[in-house]
């Protein structure tokens, strides 16, 4: 374990983990603990420095949200962020009150007195000379009296007190909230803080990430078994690559085939995990059963419920048949889950319906209760591209862990309406060829990939014909929709704007190759209205 160690001490805020990653972005390892943890466990971490997260809560009222005394006696830096400030205040000897001012969102902020912190960060000057901040804010309470010891660092005008610094301790509190990115400069504030107040040099880098999450695993699973759900898919993949690098043979992936893969992604991830990796994978074809149930279907919410619940129960016989044990092996306990940071955070608040169908199918969610199972979660505290970062450092092809997400019922929810065999194989051909064109694209402008350039991108199978004409002969066949968006949250999209020569070669190449589609659409919907897959 790296010797730099950032404590960051959560007292319930929604973007505590965001902290954690602007930490790791400056290259120092750090944890998360309960800002209720013992004494002796702050002790035994000895930080170098230790940063308190905001929280809904309020000093003067919930009594037990404080931090742990040995926080003030270890002699290291400590932050304090919004309530995290507040706590210092009230802790030290200031005063923290409810005031009419209360401010949510974006601010502007008047550094003061020079302090290493805020030294030479702003991000405007007032005609005046001021230096300014411009960050984001969400808070009732504030500080209205400084600590003994403490100087003013920063104001607003509704906000006297909104940074205050005791620079001979490295005591610091900033009421805004450095480590979201509408705070502009949040990123310098808290590398600042880790490098030059804690001393850090920023020597650790995601392959440490490996050896100490390696070590986490052996410890929470010793010699017990462990089964996983592997979908291909970024998430399954690096937990299951993670994983095994921990504990080998005592972890079982199971492969559910659902026949609605895109083209020899199945044997891929065979390749990668039983014959590269050498992991124990169990792989069920269950494509008939899929396909049996699915015929005559074609309510979009009804496939999704129908691949859902086959999905649960074919993975539930296989863990249950690993539960039991065999010759030599004690049964699986634990069961491994690639659930990363923003799932966390969705299940706190699914903001939509679609939200909760994702989480339940890709989480086979209730299993491990039912089952018995423990959990076993290892990029829990992580974001997608850290997730990204991770696969490189533990040595899987950066085109599998680049790759655009792939919805959990696959090509049932791009075949519209009732799913064929025949209409999955074109499709899953039709598809091949476009990704293979976005990969070898190389836009000029940008150096990158069209593959680079667009969140998600895939072909849409419509089961409607139309009349072409081939050679001599006239045609009657299936049509395509290519979709490409470009997104940061999935939540909005435009549409790519790919160059024309561009899809000209991917529609000639489908028309040409894929016999039984003779037309090719481009949808050019932006989210909203539209949204991002077809059903
Ligand atoms: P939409 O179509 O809602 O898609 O704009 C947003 C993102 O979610 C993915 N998606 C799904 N993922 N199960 C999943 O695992 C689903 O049922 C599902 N539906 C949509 C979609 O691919 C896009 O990335």
């Amino acid at each position: 374990m790296s010797a730099e160690r950032i404590l960051i001490l959560d007292f319930g805020s929604q973007v505590t983990q965001l902290i954690a990653r602007r930490v790791r972005e400056a290259h120092v390892y750090c944890e998360i603990h309960p800002c209720d943890v013992s004494d002796d466990v702050v002790r035994a971490f000895a930080p170098r420095g230790i940063i308190l997260s905001g929280s809904h809560g309020s000093t003067y009222e919930d009594h037990d949200l404080r931090a742990p005394r040995t926080v003030w006696d270890l002699g290291v830096p400590v932050l304090g962020i919004c309530y995290g400030m507040q706590t210092m205040a009230a802790q030290l000897g200031g005063a923290v009150s409810w005031t009419d001012h209360q401010e949510f969102g974006y601010a502007e902020v008047r550094a003061r007195g020079h302090t290493r912190l805020l030294q030479d960060l702003q991000d405007f000057q007032t005609p005046e000379g001021y230096g300014m901040l411009q960050v984001w804010m969400s808070h009732g309470d504030q500080v209205t009296a400084l600590p003994p010891g403490f100087k003013l660092m920063a104001s607003t005008d509704s906000c006297p007190i909104a940074g205050m610094a005791d620079e001979a301790r490295g005591y610091y509190g900033v009421q805004f909230h450095p480590e979201v990115t509408h705070t502009r400069q949040g990123k310098a504030l808290l590398h600042r803080f880790v490098h030059q107040i804690c001393g850090c040099s920023g020597d650790w880098i995601m392959g440490d990430y490996v050896s100490e999450a390696v070590e986490r695993i052996r410890a929470q699973v010793g010699d017990a078994e462990v089964i996983l759900g592997l979908s291909g898919g970024v998430d399954s993949s690096v937990a299951a690559a993670l994983i095994h690098r921990a504990i080998g043979d005592q972890l079982t992936c199971v492969f559910v085939d659902h026949g609605l893969l895109r083209l020899n992604e199945g044997d891929m991830v065979m390749e990668m995990f039983a014959g590269k990796l050498q992991a124990r994978v169990i792989r069920v074809d269950a494509s008939a059963l899929f396909l049996r149930e699915l015929a005559g279907i074609s309510d979009p919410e009804q496939k999704r419920k129908i691949i859902g619940r086959l999905f649960v129960e074919v993975f539930r016989a296989e863990a249950e048949e690993l539960q039991a044990g065999r010759p030599g092996h004690p049964g699986a306990t634990f069961l491994a889950q690639g659930t990363i940071y923003p799932d966390v955070i969705e299940s706190g608040g699914a903001k939509s319906k679609k939200a909760v169908t994702i989480k339940s199918h890709h989480n086979v969610g209730g299993l491990p209760e039912q089952l018995g199972l423990q959990l076993l979660e290892p990029l829990r505290e992580l974001f997608k591209d850290e997730v990204r970062e991770l696969g490189v450092a533990l040595g899987l092809p950066r085109e599998m862990v680049y790759r655009h997400p792939f919805p959990g019922p696959g090509l049932g929810v791009r075949i519209l309406g009732e799913v064929k065999q025949e209409y999955a194989d074109l499709l899953r051909r039709a598809d091949a060829i476009f990704i293979d064109e976005l990969r070898a694209a190389i836009d000029p402008d940008t150096g990158e990939s069209w593959y680079d350039q667009t969140s998600q991108a895939f072909a849409v199978f419509l089961p409607v014909k139309s009349v072409g004409v081939m050679g001599d002969g006239r045609t009657y066949d299936y049509v395509v929709a290519l979709r490409a968006v470009q997104t940061s949250d999935f939540m909005t999209a435009d549409w790519a704007e790919l160059p024309y020569s561009l899809l000209k070669k991917v529609s000639s190449r489908i028309i040409n190759e894929v016999r039984g589609i003779n037309r090719v659409t481009y949808d050019i919907s932006s989210k909203p209205p539209a949204t991002i897959e077809w059903e």
